[in-house]
């Protein structure tokens, strides 16, 4: 039914401008009488940051900013969805349009700078399915005009991790000016620590809460290796490599739209999201879980990520070209590649190629 119904509909939403397509298809799945997805299999199940996920595919932060649709998407065959960006206040963003298909590519370029309807509203509505189940993340983000954006991120944790099931800490997004300055070691260990703080606060009242953090795709080698340092200094619960990227590989068929400003997403970011990845997993050895987004749009390219050190991936740019129907084909990809192997658990491929991933010649 959904798959019919999104081949009809594909044309038609591709007609229109990509924010307004966006923007109808989450009227349309606040309102669509959406059947629950099949159980999945067990051997996809995956335990990370003290939480139990049915399947390892997650809705990542930006499809539902504002957490209108989290049930529809676990009802379409999510293993969970992360709302947000959320910001503390309400805020438009950048000036339209601000969002571009590179269709040649199956790429995706945006710089919406955290178009959010803010705290209250989000909170309002995550607060009314907090007993819905399902695993649910908020992605928290600071304001542009935030006097004290690490006060933001506080703030913003002590509001959302009483009832998210897990809180990102988004200092990647490259549409907010100076934002992703809070990647470097100094502004990074003061932000975790009182981050961190805040969390246990929470947790003292309303039980634990995993915080994860977003890093971009763009980070050196040397600034990876302190944002890592700091990390497991501070004891976080995860991170997630990465965000969209400005670089602009060499690939790139539609060059005209490759100029408009903004970060990249979809299949050009997948060789360099996924070589992060890699380099993040090295680094981090096993001291906590990784998510990996960036590129997925195939079965294979969702394996791949695993094996370059992810426990759990995320997708958003390729429901654009592919639709809803990837997520299927996914878990189908991901149990043939468990049965090739005779194997019982995702668990047992997580990493695998890591080290070989990290000797290739660097992505252009
Ligand atoms: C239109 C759009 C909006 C996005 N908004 C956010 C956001 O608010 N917060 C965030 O952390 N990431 C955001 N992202 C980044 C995605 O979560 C993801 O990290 C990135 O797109 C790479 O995955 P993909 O190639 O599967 O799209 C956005 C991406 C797109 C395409």
């Amino acid at each position: 039914m959904i798959g019919l119904f999104e081949r009809l509909a594909r044309p038609f939403l591709h007609a229109l401008d990509p924010e307004d397509a966006h923007s109808l298809t989450i009227k349309m799945l606040a309102c669509a009488p959406l059947p629950r997805a099949a159980g999945d299999d067990k051997r996809l199940a995956v335990r990370a940051f003290g939480l139990n996920f049915p399947n390892p595919i997650g809705m990542a932060a930006g499809f539902d900013k504002n957490a209108e649709v989290p049930d529809a998407l676990l009802r379409l065959g999510f293993g969970f969805v992360e709302t947000g960006t959320v910001t503390p206040l309400p805020q438009r963003g950048n000036p339209r349009p601000r969002v571009f298909r590179l269709n040649a590519d199956r790429g995706v370029i945006n710089r919406l700078g955290f178009n959010s309807q803010g705290a209250e509203a989000v909170l309002r509505r995550l607060a009314a399915r907090a007993n819905a189940g399902g695993i649910v993340g908020i992605n928290i983000g600071a304001n542009k005009d935030a006097a004290d954006r690490v006060a933001d991120y506080v703030r913003l944790i002590e509001r959302f991790a009483p009832i998210a099931s897990y809180v990102t800490i988004n200092i990647s997004s490259p549409n907010t000016p100076g934002l992703r300055n809070l990647q470097q070691a100094e502004a990074l260990d003061d932000l975790l620590a009182r981050v961190i703080d805040a969390r246990e606060r929470v947790t003292r009242r309303a039980g634990p809460t995993p915080v994860l953090l977003k890093i971009a795709p763009d980070l050196s080698l040397a600034e990876l290796d302190d944002a890592v340092g700091v990390a497991r200094a501070r004891r976080v619960d995860g991170m997630i490599v990465g965000n969209t990227t400005l670089t602009r590989p060499a690939s790139l068929r539609e060059m005209k739209i490759a100029k408009e400003a903004g970060g990249l997403s979809g299949r050009p970011l997948l060789p360099l999201a996924t070589r992060m990845l890699a380099e993040t997993y090295v680094r981090v050895e096993s001291a906590f879980p990784l998510i990996g987004v960036g590129g997925i749009d195939s079965g294979a390219a969702a394996l791949a990520k695993i094996r370059a050190g992810a426990s759990l991936i995320q997708l958003y740019s390729a429901l654009v070209f592919r639709g809803l129907g990837l997520v299927a084909e996914i878990k189908s990809a991901l149990l043939s590649a468990l049965e090739r192997d005779s194997l019982d658990s995702l668990s047992e491929l997580v990493g695998a190629d890591a080290a070989a991933v990290t000797a290739e010649a660097w992505p252009g």
